[in-house]
């Protein structure tokens, strides 16, 4: 994945061409093509075993081999030297000059050096998603971080992007509820300030009174056929508890507006028709009253076909029913190239099956990428369920401000000397940006354990860690009392000792590492990215001084290379959704 590997495989590949066109090597081989980045710097910065892999088929020792290859490849501006050691290794250094000329163009560009994607896709984005009826909780978090994440970055790399919020408000549990807010009506407004307690409350008496069951269940049917009063009772509801979603995007620093929410219940009046579509195209079966669509490659563990219920027997629609009208208002009418869905691991299969299903039933076409970009579980500390003392859901508000008071106190024992206001301030950042950075920096398919320690730690591949790695680039440049955005007046880099071009290497792996992002849909490669470069900037910082150097030249030259840095940096943690300090 790095820039220079790839470049020197294509250079490889051209020789072998090359030989192949001149009879040297068989036409008819298939070469795979190995690029390591060297140990021992001393033979070069990149070797391959190309040579040796080929000796056999081409007949030849593999460094008279080795010798034909490197004769054969075409010359680049970025290879500075070529040569042969041991039994035919191929040792490639790189150019330095070249290196630096492309941080430079990075420094000018507005982007810092990442190209515009092309083409430009329309990408979907499907996350966050929390059921309306109950309050937002820790199971909610990963979906609405990790998406998020992966939205400013397709947004960055210039794709254009249309979130969706595919909200659960509709379905059964809203007839409880709406039964239960008839009954309390006067003092519902205060009551729904705690949805959990509403909800709670609402399920007893579900389960206590077979009159309230009853009269929950007609309200369903109700509020399905449009009835104006329950649907009134409904919009309020859903008020309110979006309201409580909207207040934890912003605490969270989450992209999402209320104009990007288009829940199941947007689908209500299309689903009718979706079930037409599909008995149209004869994809319909009915089974035990309810209408399915059976699949050749979904089967149970007997071997037998696992039906996609699309419709139940009393004629109500199902959570695979509005997802297919999505998919194809999705298509239809937001014109998209891509669909991403961050929704839990355990919908898999729900998804593969609504998938095939709008495919074959032409909802979308086969052009349309449809992605199911599943996550792990998080778990407590210690690896079970995430619960609290008396095993209850633990809610996201109470896990934030544990988090910001937390960072806050570890804060003030750092910086006793700030004062109170700029404290918290710090102790938002530092608490929201750890619990995200923890999420994000795990590979999303993995369950991971939360931990508060672990995440708040100034060491280790932690949000902290990489906050503090750029106020301690912002501080270079208010000592000299400018600004790292503008460094023109400095000159050219010049990249000499190793850890100048062992950090300028890492400054050029951005882009590619962007672009692996917005593909799979995985920040931790971000994360790892950021973590990497500010160890590389670490041992830069106390290998090369830049303040003090002894030339003027290495100085400028360093402060540029600083500020690329202290600029990718920033970024690559705003494009994870976390706030920069300058110090802290
Ligand atoms: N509301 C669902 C849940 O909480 C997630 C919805 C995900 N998106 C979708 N298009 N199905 O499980």
């Amino acid at each position: 994945r790095s820039l220079m590997k790839n470049l020197i495989s294509q250079l490889l590949a051209s020789a072998v061409t090359r030989l192949q066109n001149e009879g040297v090597l068989p036409a008819d081989l298939i070469p795979s093509i190995q690029v390591e980045i060297a140990r021992d710097k001393a033979h070069g910065d990149f070797a391959s075993n190309l040579a040796m892999t080929l000796a056999k088929p081409a007949r030849m020792k593999p460094r008279d081999l080795a010798e034909k290859i490197v004769a054969a490849m075409p010359e680049h501006e970025a290879v500075a030297e070529i040569g042969i050691a041991g039994p035919g290794f191929i040792n490639i250094f790189q150019s330095k000059q070249w290196l630096a000329a492309r941080l430079d163009e990075a420094l000018q560009h507005e982007r810092l050096g990442v190209p515009a994607a092309h083409p430009v896709q329309r990408v979907v984005v499907d996350y966050s998603s929390p059921n309306l009826a109950k309050e937002m909780h820790v199971g909610h978090l990963r979906s609405t971080i990790i998406g998020d994440a992966v939205t400013r970055v397709l947004e960055y790399l210039g794709h254009e992007v249309v979130r969706q919020n595919h909200v659960g408000d509709w379905g059964t549990q809203f007839g409880m509820l709406l039964a239960y807010l008839e009954e309390h009506s006067v003092d519902a407004e205060a009551e729904l300030a705690d949805l959990e307690n509403f909800y709670r409350q609402a399920k007893q008496r579900f389960d206590e009174s077979p009159e309230f069951a009853d009269r929950a269940r007609e309200r369903v049917v109700q509020l399905q056929a449009g009835d104006p009063q329950c649907l009134a009772l409904w919009e309020r509801f859903n008020r309110i508890s979006l309201g409580h979603c909207q207040a934890v995007y912003e605490r969270l620093g989450v992209s999402l507006r209320t104009a990007d929410v288009r829940g199941e219940s947007a689908y209500n009046d299309q689903l009718a028709s979706v079930v037409d579509q599909l008995r149209t195209t004869g994809l319909l079966t009915e089974s035990q009253g309810a209408q399915c669509v059976f699949l050749e490659q979904f089967k149970n563990a007997e071997g037998n076909p696992l039906p996609v219920i699309i419709q139940k027997a009393g004629g109500g629609y199902l959570y695979a029913t509005s997802d297919l009208a999505a998919m194809r208002y999705r298509h239809s009418a937001l014109g998209a190239d891509r669909v991403l869905y961050f929704v839990d691991q355990r919908q898999a299969l729900h998804f593969q099956q609504v998938f095939a299903v709008a495919r074959l039933a032409g909802f979308v076409p086969e052009s349309m990428q449809l992605e199911h970009m599943g996550f792990g579980t998080m778990n407590g500390p210690d690896g079970r369920p995430f619960k609290t003392r008396s095993g209850g859901t633990i809610k996201l508000t109470d896990l934030l401000d544990e988090a910001e008071e937390r960072a806050h106190q570890l804060v003030a024992q750092k910086n006793p000397e700030l004062a109170e206001n700029e404290l918290r301030q710090i102790g938002h950042a530092v608490g929201i940006g750890a619990v995200k950075y923890a999420d994000l920096s795990k590979h999303r398919s993995s369950d991971y354990n939360f931990n508060f320690e672990q995440m708040l730690s100034f060491e280790g591949n932690t949000a902290p860690y990489l906050m503090y790695a750029y106020t301690r680039v912002a501080s270079v440049f208010r000592k000299l009392e400018r600004s790292m955005e503008h460094v023109d007046d400095l000159g050219a880099m010049q990249l000499q000792e190793p850890a100048e071009v062992e950090l300028g290497a890492h400054l050029s792996q951005f882009a590619q590492t962007l672009d692996y992002v917005a593909r799979e849909g995985t920040p931790h490669v971000l994360c790892h990215y950021l973590y990497e470069l500010a160890g590389r900037f670490s041992s830069f910082y106390e290998l090369c001084p830049i303040l003090a150097a002894e030339k003027p030249a290495d100085r400028d030259s360093r402060l540029r290379l600083a500020a690329l840095t202290g600029r990718t940096l920033q970024q690559g943690l705003n494009l994870l959704g976390i706030d920069t300090l300058e110090r802290m």
